[in-house]
């Protein structure tokens, strides 16, 4: 690594992929986490900021100031993905309540300070569903001026998971995504077309296991609760999940991406929240008969280099 660590601000619900998202940032030296903040999706908003504290003291991460955020989207309703993540959002793994506390401030204020604040402009890591992202910039929209990109966790190019075409970030809050699509500033989206297939090898993911290191042993834990038949499986792998997209910041020579027109879905119906990447060669009919309509390029993520992010993750987090 050269130069000055890259001022980074993470967006989250942990969330037990945003948990392995948070031990390998406050570990990388590339990276200065500025602060922390929470918005309901995976569990609810207490819920979130309780696992995000006990993450980073399990982390041992320095003073990171945590905020609270929105405690549901923009317009749908609270729809958690407790079936993923357990009762707690974070795999009903028995953890210690934090001693950490929370800022006194909103997460949208928070942002705005830290963004204004940082010495140089920052990168935003939203890995959560993106509705303190669209509060900020409707609230502060001075703060664009120093953001250095947005590299979010959301969208799907080819399937969906929250429904057949739409990833659960987007879905979650339809609204809030396509204000984060317009902020005008340079967007990567890690979408799950990388997402679901950074995964830990099931050795890797037993020697975290096995660790006499709690925060090792937390990490390992994490990870197995990630793969869908850890229950059953003796060996367990564990996808990355939002880490990848906090690789991706670290080292963005590891995914392919290319600048395409995105937009989000936002009529009633089997499509809302798909994010729609036009990835056609030439324009269509549509283009001819009724002109180009204007929408903005994302750099989208078509693909990843597992093993570079793996190794890169792992390395990461278990470095004494
Ligand atoms: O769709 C992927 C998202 O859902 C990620 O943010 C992850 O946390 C999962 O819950
Ligand atoms: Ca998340």
């Amino acid at each position: 690594m050269t130069g000055q660590p890259i001022p980074v601000i993470i967006d989250c619900d942990t969330g037990i992929d945003d948990a392995l998202a948070l031990l390998f940032a406050v570990r990388h030296p590339g990276l200065d986490v500025r602060a922390v903040t929470c918005v309901a999706g995976n569990t609810d908003v207490d819920g979130v900021v309780r696992n995000t504290l006990t993450v980073l003291e399990q982390a041992g991460a320095g003073d990171i100031p945590v905020a609270r955020g929105a405690e549901r989207p923009l317009i749908e309703p609270l729809r958690t993905a407790r079936h993923v993540h357990g009762q707690d959002g974070m795999g009903d793994l028995g953890l210690p309540a934090p001693t950490r506390r929370a800022a006194d401030v909103d997460a949208v204020t928070l942002l705005r300070r830290e963004i204004l604040a940082a010495p140089r402009p920052v990168t935003l890591i939203p890995t959560a569903p993106l509705t303190n992202i669209a509060l900020l910039l409707r609230t502060h929209p001075e703060v664009v001026r120093n953001i250095e990109r947005i590299v979010f966790m959301g969208g799907a190019v080819t399937t969906g998971n929250a429904t057949p075409v739409a990833e659960f970030n987007v879905w979650h809050d339809p609204e809030a995504a396509a204000v984060l699509l317009t902020a005008g500033v340079p967007i990567t989206m890690y979408g799950l077309d990388v997402f679901t297939r950074v995964v830990v090898p099931a050795a890797d993911v037993a020697r975290l296991r096995a660790s006499g290191e709690p925060r090792l042993r937390l990490a390992g834990e994490l990870l197995a609760h990630r793969d869908p038949a850890s229950a059953a499986d003796p060996a367990p792998t564990g996808g990355l999940g939002d880490a990848g997209a906090v690789c991706a910041v670290v080292d963005p020579d590891g995914l392919t991406t290319e600048p395409l027109p995105v937009e989000v879905a936002l009529a009633p119906g089997p499509t809302r929240g798909q994010t729609i990447v036009d990835r056609r060669a030439v324009p269509g009919e549509a283009e001819i008969h009724h002109g180009a309509r204007e929408r903005p390029l994302v750099d989208v993520a078509l693909g990843v280099d597992v093993e570079r992010y793996v190794s890169l993750w792992l390395t990461t987090v278990e470095k004494a």
